[in-house]
């Protein structure tokens, strides 16, 4: 029997067989269609069983499956760093490949770790990240994550030491923004007054907190709080395992500021959500901290599908749709159409690229909207009281009406 992630068997109903992708929609054994709305957990990009994807991942597949990457290389990863370059800034140009978001974080975080080991400061222990984050379910990515979540408090004393900030959530309607922004800030130096020279680095999901609530902050409150940490010489992390690939609207959520981080963290979208891989990628100055002729010194870190060729091509393939005119199009339609479009009942309606959020009064009126969509061919799946669509960037605009229709009925 299989046992199913983030679901209490014993209540959970069976899950539903899917045979086939087409688009925005999954289709069931029994002949029903499901429009995707959440990107099957943010991961779809170009929509399923895209068939440009599917055809690069055959010709690879036939050609070279899998090889260790150490004594080895091969074009499809070479491939998609020269592409990746060219949308990066340059100052982050060292790529460690791995195969799924919470590895990507949890090896940026021993990086940043290490890299200060390496340059003989060895008391920066601690991280900082922001409350109510998500970077996944490794041991490392729990401990940056928030700790009061049910998926992860069962193991918090085996947790390593983060100080957690709070998060300035904005939405439509929020009042003091910049004060509370300031508020935060300010607390932020009392405590780096006292522990700065000990923290490694900040890891935060710049602009928007995905899977703990779908929580947006201002891009001036990340600017302020990265400047703030830096002061302190500490290394900023930006997990854009749900942000990058044009979530926010632009590649990468770090390309709506002024600031960048020392590693950038990418997965899902990254092979346009067919096949697991992941980056974590970083500046010559941490690289360099790891050259030595003394073997410890280096990142002694590895898995055994780093890299796998299969997931590069369909990751080249995935960049090159990107870089069609159609594709930004189709995006920034979807933008549009969520911020001209009213859920009138909505509370705390935030927006940000071609994802909207919003909170209903309690987790069973966040269900019973879940239910009624489902009923009606629609899947979305709620985080607590938050409600959230987050398509694929094929979704057709007679899908997007349908989908508020629906929602503004029953909420
Ligand atoms: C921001 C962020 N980081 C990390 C992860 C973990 O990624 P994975 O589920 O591939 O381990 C997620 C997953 O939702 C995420 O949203």
């Amino acid at each position: 029997m299989i046992w199913r992630p983030f679901t209490q068997e014993k209540i959970a109903p069976p899950p539903v067989k899917i045979i086939r992708g087409d688009g925005a929609y999954l289709i069931s054994k029994n002949g029903d269609r499901y429009l995707d709305m959440i990107s099957s957990w943010f991961v779809n990009a170009h929509g399923h069983s895209h068939l440009e994807i599917a055809e690069a991942i055959y010709e690879q597949a036939k050609t070279l499956e899998h090889v260790i990457f150490t004594k080895f290389s091969h074009d499809p990863a070479e491939k998609l760093v020269n592409g990746l370059k060219l949308l990066l800034p340059p100052t982050l140009n060292k790529y460690f490949f791995s195969d799924n978001g919470s590895t990507s974080v949890e090896i940026a975080a021993k990086m940043a770790y290490q890299y200060f080991k390496n340059i003989g400061e060895k008391n920066r222990n601690i991280f900082l990240s922001l409350d109510g984050g998500y970077h996944g379910d490794t041991f490392g990515a729990m401990s940056l994550s928030g700790v009061d979540s049910i998926y992860h408090s069962t193991f918090s004393q085996l947790f390593f030491k983060t100080v957690t900030i709070d998060v300035p959530e904005y939405y439509d309607g929020v009042e003091d923004i910049e004060q509370k922004e300031t508020e935060i800030i300010e607390r932020l130096d009392r405590t780096l007054t006292d522990l700065g020279d000990k923290i490694c680095a900040l890891v935060v999901e710049p602009l928007l907190q995905g899977a703990f609530g779908m929580r947006l902050y201002r891009t001036q409150f990340l600017e302020r709080l990265v400047n703030k940490v830096r002061e302190y010489g500490t290394l900023i992390i930006f997990d854009e395992v749900m942000t990058g690939f044009y979530r926010t609207g632009k590649m990468f959520a770090m390309n709506h500021t002024n600031v960048l981080p020392d590693f950038i963290c990418l997965s899902k979208a990254l092979s346009g959500g067919f096949l697991p891989l992941a980056l974590t990628i970083t500046s010559e100055k941490v690289y360099d901290a790891f050259l030595s002729d003394d073997k410890s010194k280096a990142f002694l870190h590895g898995h055994s599908y780093t890299a796998n060729p299969i997931a590069c091509a369909a990751a080249c393939k995935s960049l090159e749709i990107f870089g069609k005119k159609e594709t930004v199009a189709k995006i920034e339609e979807i933008v549009k159409f969520h911020k001209s479009h009213d859920i009138p009942k909505a509370l705390k309606r935030r927006s940000i690229g071609i994802i909207t959020a919003f909170d209903v009064s309690s987790e069973e009126e966040a269900n019973f909207i879940t239910d009624r969509a489902w009923e009606n061919g629609i899947f979305i799946r709620p985080l607590g009281k938050t409600l959230y669509l987050f398509p694929p960037y094929c979704v057709r605009n007679d899908d997007l009406v349908r989908t508020y229709d629906v929602i503004n009925k029953y909420l």
